[in-house]
């Protein structure tokens, strides 16, 4: 139900229906003896923290869904990793029964080896292990993920780069690999070693997301989010608990495609996206080949007009669209169309915007719907017996140098295949580039014109224009 519009609320509240009785289940069924104020302590816990979710997640403008995604995540990625800290000091008391006299505690031991065989079969090891990966993975996504909330709401404007920043922190990942596997090794002992462990895992969350771009933060956050659905899994194991398991591999594996997804969808390998940037290449490559030609520029009373007497226009929406807050005010305009008998369809590209699904949650704000959102493989085919694409805050996602220029970098992107179309108008406030920083040829083409000016304001204007047109 989550992968459609129409029906991923539903999905959602099913979803949300099924933790709330795994919670309960694991609150309330289980043989061990519990005090009373333990459950008041649980139960106060979870009203403070749905209050407090609920409430942020109610007030929260759609633009800033993006923070509101990488806060949470982040809170999931802290959670797994104090679990992780508390449960390694039980470990610790489990791990060396001894004799009132400081010696082995031969029948402690079986006692305790008895107890974890009743608790689901998991070696000290093993059951060591589990809570180290959970507290490195746990810290990584806690600490990136307050990174990239601070990229994303502008607190953090520019990537920070140390010289040599990749081997700095592939060393430093290494390391945690290392200590971890010392002390699940036992080679070193302690809770000290555990919080060192802890503070150099923070830190690596921190080294790891400073030097990514704010735009790529969609995909940081995404793969954060696998990270943490792998730490909560690894708890899942701990305890024994298949709902954890389960939701932490659901959350793990659904982030993982995510990131890949949208990297596929950006033609980037997820390596380009964290160890390097658009346009931060030595070899220049963003720049692309030169463009010559001329530029055409159409008026709102032409632009009207060409519209009006379409049968059929299609909608490409983008980052542009979601910044001037048009979603409103091109429904407006797609009824007006389909008044005069125009058919309007919108063309998403999947990593339009700057998350996932941006623009199908932006339209859908404004009630447009679903069944005129149509996905890229299944629009191109249509561009060719279309009479005008209208391109509103749109650049890269409709940019041809991605099937013509091998120099571009987003040569091998999948795009919209908008210059089929036997008319197309594109608006934007300038000739400016786009995220990926590169010119894009597709204003030089002779069927395009452009239509300079705000989207909101632009379009408001097309609007007024089509109604003095009845
Ligand atoms: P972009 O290529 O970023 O182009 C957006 C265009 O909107 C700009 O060229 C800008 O031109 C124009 N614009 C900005 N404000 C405007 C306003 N108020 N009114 C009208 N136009 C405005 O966007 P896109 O085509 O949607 O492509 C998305 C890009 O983001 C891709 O490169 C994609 O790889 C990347 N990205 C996306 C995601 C996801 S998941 N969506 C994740 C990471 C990266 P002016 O300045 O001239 O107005």
């Amino acid at each position: 139900m989550l992968s459609h519009p129409a029906t991923a609320r539903k999905g959602n509240l099913i979803a949300c229906a099924g933790m709330t009785l795994a919670i309960i289940g694991t609150i309330f069924i289980h043989d061990e003896k519990v005090q009373p104020m333990v459950y008041t302590l649980i139960l106060s816990a979870i009203g403070v923290g749905t209050i407090a979710g609920w409430m942020t997640a109610k007030k929260v403008q759609m633009t800033k869904m993006p923070e509101l995604v990488s806060i949470f995540n982040g809170m999931g990625g802290a959670c797994a990793a104090l679990i992780s800290l508390i449960e390694f000091q039980h470990m610790g008391h489990e791990a060396m029964p001894v004799t009132p006299e400081g010696g082995m505690d031969l029948t402690g031991l079986v006692e305790m080896l008895k107890n974890m065989a009743n608790q689901g079969g998991m070696s000290h090891t093993a059951k060591l292990a589990m809570i180290m990966a959970g507290l490195v993975i746990g810290s990584v996504s806690f600490a990136g993920s307050i990174i990239a909330w601070a990229k994303l709401n502008g607190t953090l404007n520019k990537p920070i780069r140390l010289p040599q920043y990749n081997i700095t922190n592939n060393i430093l990942m290494l390391g945690l690999f290392v200590y971890a596997f010392l002390i699940v090794n036992g080679n070193v002992e302690g809770i000290m070693h555990v919080y060192l462990l802890f503070a150099a895992a923070l830190l690596y969350g921190v080294m790891f997301v400073l030097p990514i771009g704010g735009a790529d933060m969609p995909v940081v956050i995404s793969l954060l989010n696998s990270f943490t659905g792998l730490a909560a899994a690894c708890g899942g194991f701990m305890y024994n608990n298949k709902a954890m398991l389960t939701g932490g591999i659901l959350v793990g594996s659904a982030g993982t495609l995510l990131t890949l997804v949208m990297c596929k969808a950006m033609n980037r390998p997820l390596s380009n996206v964290i160890f390097g940037a658009f346009g931060a290449g030595s070899s220049g490559a963003a720049a692309g080949r030169e463009l010559t030609g001329n530029i055409k520029e159409i008026s709102i009373t032409d632009a009207a007009v060409l519209m009006n007497y379409s049968k059929k226009v299609i909608i490409v929406p983008g980052y542009g669209l979601a910044v001037a807050q048009a979603q409103h005010v091109i429904h407006e305009l797609e009824n007006i169309l389909e008044e005069r008998g125009v058919e309007v369809k919108y063309a998403i590209h999947p990593v339009a915007g700057r998350m996932p699904g941006h623009m199908n949650v932006l339209l859908a704000e404004s009630n447009v719907s679903y069944d005129k959102l149509v996905e890229m493989e299944e629009i191109n085919p249509e561009f060719s017996n279309t009479d005008v694409v209208l391109v509103v805050g749109a650049n890269d996602v409709v940019n041809p140098a991605a099937h013509n220029d091998p120099a571009s970098p987003i040569f091998g992107m999948p795009i919209l295949d908008v210059e089929n179309a036997k008319n197309i108008i594109v608006n934007k406030r300038s000739m400016n580039a786009g995220y990926a920083g590169i010119e894009n040829e597709l204003f030089y083409n002779p069927k395009n014109s452009m239509l300079f000016g705000d989207a909101k304001s632009a379009l408001t204007k097309l609007v007024s224009e089509l109604k003095a047109m009845d």
